[in-house]
């Protein structure tokens, strides 16, 4: 498959068939507005079956962020339904790919906040650089983590440490993320890329249906997650006056005043 049949990813192949994936938006730090979830859905579909493909690496364009969450302009007009529906569908995307037939990498290398902490999370693994900062800060514009975030963050790093996260909403360091068990491994900027490539490289001398079904055998020990309850409540957040006020205060670059209605 070509990068160019898409706007705002770029898809580079290595002859040991690990793929790097780049979300490449870096002027908006990569945020995910509807194109680049509809992008990802598609290139998700496409490169299932592609034997050029036998492990994925995600990362971010430019040097400062991996995605800096969902597209918060993009967010600012959502009704109830409207944002019930755009919830579930980016649950959908990630759950296809946390439910990939093959092993995919998250390279976090700035930030990843919001959508792109949950896009990181529905990886099979997390490396980040020493400069990444992850946190989920939707609580700050009146939200929830909406795109799976509520059910992966427990998950991964348990009810407490979630529940802090997410209710102050404050980012993380890389240092403290693999404390926590929220990364893999952390690496220098510089050496990231070929260190998250070798781990693939190790990962694709396994036999690849073994791979397969080895995800999909961990991941069956997560299936009974409540993400059809965590898109009602995005949705009814976006009812709220707060959800207005706090998404109004980022895009004119000032601190919320919330209401509590
Ligand atoms: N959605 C839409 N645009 C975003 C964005 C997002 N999630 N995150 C950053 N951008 C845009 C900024 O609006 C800015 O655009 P502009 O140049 O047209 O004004 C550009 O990306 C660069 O971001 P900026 O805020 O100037 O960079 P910074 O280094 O000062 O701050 C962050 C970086 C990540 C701390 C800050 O951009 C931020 O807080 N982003 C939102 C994070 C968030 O709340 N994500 C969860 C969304 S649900």
């Amino acid at each position: 498959m070509k990068s160019s049949d898409f706007e705002f990813l770029k898809l580079d192949h290595n002859q040991n068939r690990v793929s790097v994936l780049t979300i490449n938006r870096p002027e908006k730090l990569n945020a995910l507005n509807r194109s680049v979830l509809n992008e990802l859905d598609q290139l998700f579909q496409k490169i299932r079956n592609d034997q050029k493909t036998g492990a994925l690496i995600i990362t971010g364009a430019g040097e400062k962020a991996f995605v800096a969450g969902a597209d918060i302009k993009e967010l600012s007009s959502l009704t109830k339904q409207q944002g019930e529906t755009l919830s579930a569908a980016g649950q959908s995307i990630f759950d296809q790919i946390e439910s990939f037939n093959k092993p995919v990498i998250a390279l976090i290398n700035g930030y990843a906040l919001g959508g792109g902490a949950e896009l990181a999370m529905a990886c099979h693994i997390r490396i980040a650089t020493d400069s990444a900062l992850i946190g989920l800060p939707e609580v700050s514009l009146g939200l929830i983590p909406g795109y799976g975030g509520t059910q992966r963050l427990p998950n991964l790093v348990g009810k407490s440490k979630a529940m802090e996260m997410v209710l102050t909403g404050q980012p993380i360091k890389a240092d403290e993320a693999f404390r926590i068990g929220l990364v893999n491994h952390v690496q220098p900027a510089a050496d990231a890329l070929g260190y998250t490539i070798k781990l693939a490289e190790k990962m694709l001398k396994n036999g690849p249906i073994a791979l397969e079904k080895a995800i999909e055998a961990i991941n069956s020990v997560y299936s009974n997650n409540s993400y059809t309850k965590e898109a009602t409540l995005f949705g009814q957040l976006c009812d709220t006056n707060d959800f207005r006020e706090g998404i109004n205060a980022f895009l004119e670059k000032r601190n919320a005043d919330f209401k509590g209605n």
